[in-house]
């Protein structure tokens, strides 16, 4: 069980917040919020900077450790008197086994977690017995369009959390993954730490009987052969499975219910240009922005590399853009 999405009343936020003024740098170091975040927080007031942070990305929960970690045990029991009523059932939380971070300037993409978010519930309005396609998500698009972090997104969901809180568990797979070593490591990670097997059929019968019972969402990241997502094909009723991949005859091929993820829409793409390159707003960017936007496609990695190019680099826009454009 975790407490991530534990939330504290504006009270709580203050009196913790004083009592951090002088350790927020600790605490920052803790979660690794990097420098140019840091430098965004009001100056006196940078715990509330990092408190704010934390919730930004729902992971407010983890504070508890945290404190913990960086000696200031006094506060964590400030934070047990004093959480908001109705909290205990925030703690029936899915525990994240393997899922990433967040990248650095995380951009919230509502618009496509949403739907994305109510197919992969969908299923449990289904009388038990539905098997297969209800139960299988694809989410599909090229290379760089933010698959991973939508699913990322998805992972840490709250709802998502709520629903299937016996864990969501996330597996990488690639071109050439190893597959009997997930095989393994899901095994254990279900409690079976005497998992043996040596073949992915004895792997399948395994991992059948460990999710019998259990309310899971398991995440295939960028699956590259319909085989090896069927390796995985072990989900019991309450469960659900998640794949993404470029390829979308893999996901009519797996009989999953596909969700395409399009490029980000030209607001999107202005603010992870300017929180890249370190503008506080969209209307400050330079007048290049847009063709700069144009010329990445509209893709998130793109975008992401070339406005990391630009930090600090306000002379350089005519410049990068020559590079960008088609000779
Ligand atoms: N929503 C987002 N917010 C911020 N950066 C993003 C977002 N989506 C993608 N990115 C950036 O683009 C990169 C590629 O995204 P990723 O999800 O790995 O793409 P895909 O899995 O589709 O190949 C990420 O590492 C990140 O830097
Ligand atoms: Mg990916």
């Amino acid at each position: 069980m975790n407490n991530n999405t534990i939330k504290y009343s504006g009270r709580v936020k203050t009196i913790i917040c004083k009592r951090l003024t002088n350790d927020w740098q600790d605490l920052a170091d803790y979660f690794d919020i990097q420098l140019h975040e840091r430098e965004g927080f009001r100056s006196g007031r940078q715990a509330h900077g990092v408190w704010e942070w934390l919730e930004q990305r729902d992971r407010i929960g983890e504070l508890e450790s945290a404190l913990n970690d960086i000696g200031r045990d006094d506060l964590v029991e400030e934070l047990k008197k004093k959480l908001v009523d109705g909290e205990s059932t925030s703690l029936c939380l899915a525990k994240l086994f393997n899922v990433p971070k967040l990248p650095d300037n995380f951009l919230p993409r509502d618009e496509q977690l949403q739907p994305l978010k109510q197919k992969v519930l969908s299923h449990t309005n289904q009388p038990v017995g539905i098997t297969s396609t209800t139960r299988r998500v694809g989410l599909q698009g090229m290379g760089g369009i933010g698959k991973t972090v939508l699913a990322t997104a998805l992972a840490r969901d709250e709802d998502i959390r709520k629903k299937f809180f016996d864990g969501i568990f996330w597996i990488t797979l690639g071109q050439r993954p190893k597959l009997l070593d997930w095989q393994l490591y899901l095994s254990e990670t279900l409690g079976d730490n005497q998992a043996t097997f040596t073949e992915i059929s004895f792997g399948k019968a395994k991992l059948k009987q460990l999710f019998a019972d259990k309310s899971c969402l398991l995440i295939l990241d960028d699956i590259w052969n319909l085989n090896h997502a069927t390796t995985f094909d072990v989900l019991g009723e309450k469960c659900q499975m998640l794949v993404t991949t470029r390829d979308a005859s893999i996901i009519t091929s797996f009989g999953a219910v596909r969700h395409e993820l399009a490029v980000l829409s030209q607001e999107q793409s202005l603010t992870l240009l300017a929180d890249w390159a370190g503008y506080k707003d969209n209307t400050l960017l330079p007048p290049e922005a847009n063709q700069v936007v144009e010329e990445c496609g509209n893709l998130p990695l793109a975008l992401s590399m070339v406005g990391a190019m630009l930090r600090g680099k306000p002379n350089l826009w005519g410049n990068v853009l020559q590079k960008l454009l088609p000779c």
